[in-house]
Parts: structure tokens; sequence; C-alpha cells
């Protein structure tokens, strides 16, 4: 199902925006409605080599109490990073479980193991550029449904691919194709109200210098049929369908705007070097430009046209 090569980076003297926000969250959830001794769920879907786990354990450092009413459960295909996420836990003094496994197969491993567990946190962090873009409307769905209606969902990625570190076929989504397309998910399942996406930039983030996005979901805000279309495949393909057309529209958008800005730039370099340049800084960007958009365009080429034929996730 995936895209390209699948690398979870672990890097201890860097502390990403992202888990400042999961900490925060997490704090506000404890703060709000608990009682004392309840114990916080916490879902991390693609957790990769739990540097979310880490950093949240960081967090609340000086908050033993709160640390201990954490319970982590990481989901990822890849078994070896889960043994590092097994000793990290460990370390932290965290409770944790975790599964290998598709995404795919998600909601199967999850009914089997915990078939009346909701998790009050479900986190999703650097995974969507990683998916074929017909997985996200049943990946979409599920972090819904196996969320606590006391919950959060929480959802980070970045918005580009450095052109150091390439992924070939990866295709980060921007922050405004994030919001059109959750907006049509909320919409299909009876919200009229708008979702904030927040962008985080050079400015917020002085760490993390990609330009970034996150959203949260909360299904507290849902009306209660949600559940009904969630759980009821016939009405679950219909939400999916929905956000899949969604998705489809954005990204034939982003194919016409990357044509017109191959051809705009193609021309600009192929002046450039026929009438000889005194830049070659300026030259190398140019190419390095095109080279980017390319890249992307046939990301997305290819994956807008398996949109139709997408299998479910
Ligand atoms: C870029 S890493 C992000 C890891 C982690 N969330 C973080 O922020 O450090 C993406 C992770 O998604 C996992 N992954 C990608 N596609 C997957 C799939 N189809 N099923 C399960 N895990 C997948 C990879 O194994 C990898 O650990």
């Amino acid at each position: 199902m995936n895209i390209d090569n699948k690398t979870a980076i672990r890097c201890k003297n860097r502390s990403y925006v992202q888990h400042q926000l999961i900490g925060k969250s997490v704090d506000y959830w404890f703060d709000t409605n608990r009682g004392d001794g309840d114990e916080l769920h916490w879902l991390d879907v693609c957790c990769g080599r739990g540097v979310a786990l880490e950093e949240v354990a960081d967090y609340f450092s000086a908050d033993a109490e709160r640390r201990s009413r954490i319970h982590y459960y990481g989901y990822d295909l890849n078994a070896d990073y889960l043994t590092e996420v097994n000793d990290l836990a460990g370390k932290t003094g965290i409770k944790a479980e975790t599964h290998s496994g598709e995404l795919a197969d998600l909601r199967l491993v999850l009914n089997n193991h915990y078939p009346s567990l909701r998790f009050g946190a479900v986190t999703l962090v650097n995974v969507l550029h990683e998916l074929p873009l017909h997985c996200v409307p049943y990946l979409l769905s599920d972090l819904l449904l196996f969320c606590d209606p006391s919950g959060f969902v929480f959802v980070f990625d970045i918005e580009r691919i450095p052109f150091e570190e390439p992924e070939y076929g990866a295709i980060p989504w921007t922050h405004k194709e994030v919001g059109s397309v959750v907006s049509e998910f909320y919409g299909s399942l009876g919200y009229s109200g708008q979702v904030p996406i927040r962008p985080y930039g050079k400015n917020q983030n002085s760490i993390s210098k990609q330009p970034a996005w996150h959203f949260e979901l909360r299904p507290a805000l849902l009306p209660v049929e949600t559940w009904t279309r969630l759980t009821d495949d016939k009405q679950r393909d219909e939400v999916c369908n929905t956000v899949a057309v969604a998705i489809e529209k954005a990204f034939n958008q982003r194919l016409a705007d990357i044509d017109k800005a191959i051809q705009r730039n193609a021309r600009e370099l192929r002046d450039v070097e026929t009438g000889g340049t005194d830049s070659e800084i300026g030259l190398r960007e140019l190419r390095k430009f095109v080279d980017m958009q390319l890249r992307d365009f046939w990301a997305c080429y290819r994956e807008v046209r398996s949109l139709r034929s997408g299998e479910a996730l």
C-alpha cells in the first residue's frame, strides 16, 4: 500500500512542534472532565520508532502522576521499529502495547485485541504523504471510529519533501488541499462547521524548517448518526466515495497548476541556458525547481489515476 521508502527518523536533540502540540492536547484531555485516576488510552497510528511517545514522556517529565496515566498503543508496519518503541516505553515508564500490521488491517487488529476500547487520543504524524490517495478516506473514517467520544484525533504532516531527501512517489498535501478534503469528510458526516487546519512555517517552528499543518477531529462535535455512518458498510462507502471525489478534485487542480508551472519554468530555463547567465546559483535553483515539479507531477498523476480504480483501505 505504501508509496516509497517508509523511514522514521529519530533525532534526540530535536523536539518538533508536532510533539509539543500532542503534549498540549493530552494535557487538555487530562484537564477537562476527567475523574482522578482516569487513564488516557493513546493510539499512535504508524508510530514509527516512537518519537511521539518519547517526546510526550518528556513533556510530562515534571508530572509523574499524569505520565503514569498514559497508556500508549503503537501500530506500524515495521516490527523492528516496534521493538524500539517497547524499549523506549520501558525507559520512560509509560505503559505500552504495540502491534505490527498494514493500515488496511488496522480495524481488524483493533477489533480483535480491544473489541470495546475507544481511544482518548488517536495520532497520525508525518504519515499522510506516504499513503496512496485512495487509502485516505478509509483511514480518516477509521481514525474517527476508534476515537472515544470525548477524545481527539490529531493529524500532522509536512507540506513539502526536502529536495535533498527525496522520497520518490511521496505526496505531501498542502494546507489548502487537506482543508478542502477534511471539510468534505465532516460535511458527509453531517457537520456544517469548519475544521481549522493550522499551518506551521519557518517562523512558528524554528527547529523543523518544513512548512507543515495540523488539524484535530473531535467526535464530540459530530452528530450521533456519525457512528452509524462509519460502522454501516454501505454508509461508510458513501462517505468515503464523497471524500474520494473531493481528493480527486483537489489533486486534479494541483496537476493543472504544476503543469502550468513546469511549462513556465522550462521556458525560463531554456532562455537562461541559451542566453547565458551570470548567475550559476540562479540556474541551479531553476533546474532544482523544475526537477521537484516533475517529481511531484508524476507522483500525483499516478495516484489520481488510481483513485478511481483504488481498492478500499
Ligand atoms: C515518516 S514515518 C513517521 C513515523 C512517526 N509517526 C513519526 O512521526 O516519527 C511513517 C511511518 O509509517 C509507517 N507506515 C507507512 N505506511 C504504512 C502502512 N501502509 N501500514 C502501516 N504502517 C505504515 C512506516 O513504517 C513508518 O514508520
